[in-house]
C-alpha cells in the first residue's frame, strides 16, 4: 500500500504560525479570511490547498501590513456592532470604543418612535447599526464625503437598510437643506477630535486614515463648537446630542456647551479603557 505523503511545511496551521509575535492572531485571520474568501471558522475546520503561490500572497498581504497598512484597508471589511461593513481609504477604520454610541441610544426606554440623526456618517457604521437594531427609529445620516457617503449607501444596501437610511451631503447641518422636516429627537456625532498639532505623533496606521475624518482643528474642537452652534435648530423640544469625544476633551466640550445656556451634560460615559469617551448633551 502507499502511503499519502501530507506536505505539513505548506497547510494552513504553517501559514498562521509563519509569523509569530510579528502579526497578531486577530490579525493573521483576518488576512487568512481575506486570502481564502472565508469565514473565521472555516480556517479551522476546512482542508486549505496551500501552495507555494498562496504562500506567496499571503507573505505579500503580511508585508503590507507590516508597512504600516491597517488590516481593515487591506481586507476591505470592518466589523462594528457585530455586522461586517465594506470600508476603503476614503472612509474611518469604525472603532470599538464608538460601538458606545449604539449602545447607548438601543438601550433608552422603548415605545417610543425616534427621529435619528447620524452626523459625519463615514462608512455609515453608527446609522446602519441603529437602522438593523431599531426597526422603529427613523434615520438620517450625512457626510460631506461624497467618497465615504457612495460606500455608506453601499453597507446600507448590504444590511438591507437603505430604505431605512435618508444620506444627504454637505458641510455638517447645511447637508439638511434639502430635509423637509430636519427636527430630530437625537443628534449622534462621531466627529473629527484631533487636534492639528497631533498628527506627526499617529500611529502610522492611523496616518493612513482621511485626514479629513480625523481633523478636528487647532484644538480638536472644532466640529463640538458647530454642534454647539447650530444643533438647536435640528433637535426637537426635549431632544439630546451624543456624541463621542477624544481623551482629556470632556471639560472643554461641557464648556463650549455650557456657553449657549440652552444645554445640560446629562451624563458621560467611559470606555473599556476607563476615559472618558461619550456625553449626552440635553436641550434644557
Ligand atoms: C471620525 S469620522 C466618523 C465616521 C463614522 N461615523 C464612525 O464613527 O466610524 C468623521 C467623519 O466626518 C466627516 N466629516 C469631516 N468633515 C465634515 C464636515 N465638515 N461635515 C460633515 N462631515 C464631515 C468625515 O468625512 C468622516 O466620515
Amino acid at each position: 500500500m502507499k502511503l499519502k505523503t501530507v506536505d505539513y511545511k505548506r497547510d494552513i496551521f504553517y501559514l498562521m504560525n509563519k509569523y509569530p509575535g510579528i502579526v497578531s492572531k486577530v490579525e493573521t485571520e483576518m488576512l487568512l479570511e481575506y486570502l481564502f474568501n472565508c469565514a473565521k471558522l472555516d480556517l479551522y475546520i476546512r482542508d486549505f490547498a496551500v501552495n507555494e503561490t498562496i504562500e506567496e500572497l499571503y507573505d505579500s498581504l503580511v508585508e503590507r501590513r507590516l508597512s504600516g497598512e491597517p488590516g481593515q484597508y487591506i481586507t476591505g471589511r470592518a466589523e462594528f456592532m457585530g455586522l461586517d461593513f465594506i470600508v476603503t481609504k476614503d472612509t474611518l477604520i469604525p472603532r470599538p470604543e464608538t460601538e458606545i454610541l449604539v449602545n447607548e441610544i438601543i438601550n433608552l426606554p422603548s415605545g417610543k418612535k425616534r427621529r435619528i440623526l447620524d452626523l459625519c456618517t463615514g462608512s455609515g457604521n453608527i446609522a446602519i447599526s441603529l437602522a438593523k437594531l431599531m426597526p422603529q427609529a427613523e434615520i438620517t445620516a450625512t457626510d460631506v464625503s461624497e467618497a465615504a457617503l457612495k460606500i455608506a449607501e453601499k453597507n446600507a444596501a448590504r444590511h438591507n437598510a437603505r430604505e431605512r437610511i435618508k444620506f444627504y451631503k454637505g458641510n455638517v447641518f447645511n447637508a439638511l437643506v434639502f430635509d423637509k422636516n430636519p427636527k430630530f429627537d437625537i443628534i449622534v456625532c462621531n466627529p473629527p477630535y484631533i487636534k492639528e498639532g497631533d498628527f506627526p505623533y499617529l500611529q502610522k496606521e492611523v496616518r493612513q486614515e482621511p485626514e479629513i475624518a480625523l481633523n478636528g482643528g487647532k484644538d480638536g474642537l472644532g466640529f463640538y463648537r458647530v454642534i454647539a452652534k447650530e444643533a438647536h435648530r435640528y433637535l426637537e423640544r426635549c431632544g439630546s446630542v451624543l456624541l463621542e469625544m477624544g481623551f482629556g476633551q470632556r471639560q472643554a466640550i461641557e464648556d463650549v456647551f455650557s456657553s449657549y445656556n440652552i444645554f445640560e451634560t446629562y451624563r458621560v460615559i467611559k470606555d473599556f479603557s476607563g476615559i472618558e469617551r461619550a456625553i449626552w448633551i440635553n436641550l434644557s
